[in-house]
């Protein structure tokens, strides 16, 4: 039996997006920024994609900016904050993903004042001090805050911050890479700036994502083209990729609740079973997404190599977020969180596919390693 427990890292791509994405492979081939009737198709493809992405979120299609992953997306949100909307000061986290803390830690060496906030060692970040510099700080603020750790699992209010940015007339960025389509959203509703989202995380594929852009920012690319995306990112749309996000998000806004409620009873039992071998929760257990389950284990002979002896069992997870089988090489967000990094830690990230036989399984060879 193999067992994948890494899909925080990435996710099979679902069979129903495979059939889709055939299809567009074989047939619709066109440039979508050509005239004739192959391009006026793939076209079509790309806008209706759009849309059906938009209504997943309560966001109009206009607001939908595709590129080629969340890297880039969050990249892009940064740049426009910094570059188009006259940001001076940053707010974030030491708890966020690579592509959003290197970015900021980049913008603060060009005359942007960065702030990372505290956390509690659940990994929720303190509001009051955020509401403090909010209204501490003259000059144009973006705030970028993660909705769900993509380590961890730990949730964001986002509305909070959003009531907060609102108030305070800051930007917000919310890196949504691990939320949206397992996590309700509705931009209506909730108003956040710039939201980010990445395909291959919903069982999409890889190397597509979008950037969403309130309407009432308006901003100019990264990547400089022939003008695509509205002038926003240069470069002939993925179209494969696009249509498979489109198609991977709807799965995903359509079976929202029965999933979350299905690997939520998923993660409960496993983590029953897990405290039976001595492990104990990083970050929160309660705060967390269903999705996600980072636990230290008690250190033993075998289970200082963890990751590896799992992957020679047939189990894939992952220490943090860069997939380290073999050994355990520590991650920021962990050692932040003053995690003991002498424990062999594991992030468990789960999918709708993902079974209790698949859990059984994988509990099976903790305890032999573990023993
Ligand atoms: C929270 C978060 N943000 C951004 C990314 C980057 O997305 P991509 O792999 O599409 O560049 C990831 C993926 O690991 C992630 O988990």
């Amino acid at each position: 039996m193999k067992v994948y427990f890494d899909n925080a890292a990435t996710t099979p791509v679902a069979e129903e997006v495979i059939q889709e994405v055939v299809e567009v492979m074989r047939h619709q081939y066109g440039n979508p920024s050509s005239i004739h009737q192959q391009g006026r198709d793939a076209r079509s493809l790309v806008e209706l994609s759009r849309k059906k992405i938009a209504s997943c979120i309560g966001a109009q299609s206009s607001e939908i900016v595709f590129t080629a992953g969340g890297t880039e997306a969050d990249n892009l949100a940064l740049h426009a904050a910094v570059h188009d909307l006259g940001v001076k000061h940053i707010i974030s986290s030491k708890l966020e993903h690579s592509a959003v803390y290197n970015s900021v830690k980049k913008y603060a060496t060009q005359d942007v004042q960065v702030y990372f906030l505290n956390f509690s060692p659940a990994g929720e970040i303190d509001l009051h001090e955020l509401e403090a510099l909010l209204k501490s700080i003259e000059g144009k603020v973006l705030v970028s805050l993660m909705h769900v750790n993509n380590e961890i699992g730990t949730i964001l209010p986002v509305e909070r911050v959003s009531a907060l940015c609102l108030q305070y007339n800051a930007l917000f960025h919310s890196d949504t890479v691990q939320s949206i389509g397992h996590l309700p959203l509705n931009l209506t509703n909730t108003k956040i700036d710039f939201v980010t989202c990445s395909a291959h995380k919903l069982h999409g594929l890889k190397g597509t994502g979008f950037l969403y852009v309130s309407k009432k920012n308006k901003i100019s690319a990264q990547i400089v083209g022939g003008g695509q995306e509205r002038d926003i990112r240069g470069g002939t749309e993925n179209v494969p990729g696009i249509v498979s996000m489109g198609k991977a998000l709807s799965m995903s806004c359509a079976a929202m609740a029965v999933d979350a409620e299905k690997v939520k009873e998923l993660k409960n039992y496993f983590y029953k079973e897990l405290q039976e071998i001595g492990a104990t929760v990083n970050g929160s257990y309660d705060a967390a997404s269903p999705y996600i389950l980072n636990v230290s284990l008690p250190k033993t002979a075998s289970s200082s190599m963890l990751l590896f002896n799992l992957d020679i069992e047939g189990v894939a997870v992952s220490g943090g977020s860069a997939c380290s089988s073999g050994s355990h090489l520590g991650s920021r967000v962990l050692k932040e969180l003053g995690v003991d990094s002498e424990t062999p830690a594991v992030r468990f990230s789960f999918s709708r596919y993902n079974t209790k036989e698949e859990v059984d399984f994988v509990v099976e060879k903790l305890k032999k390693i573990c023993k």
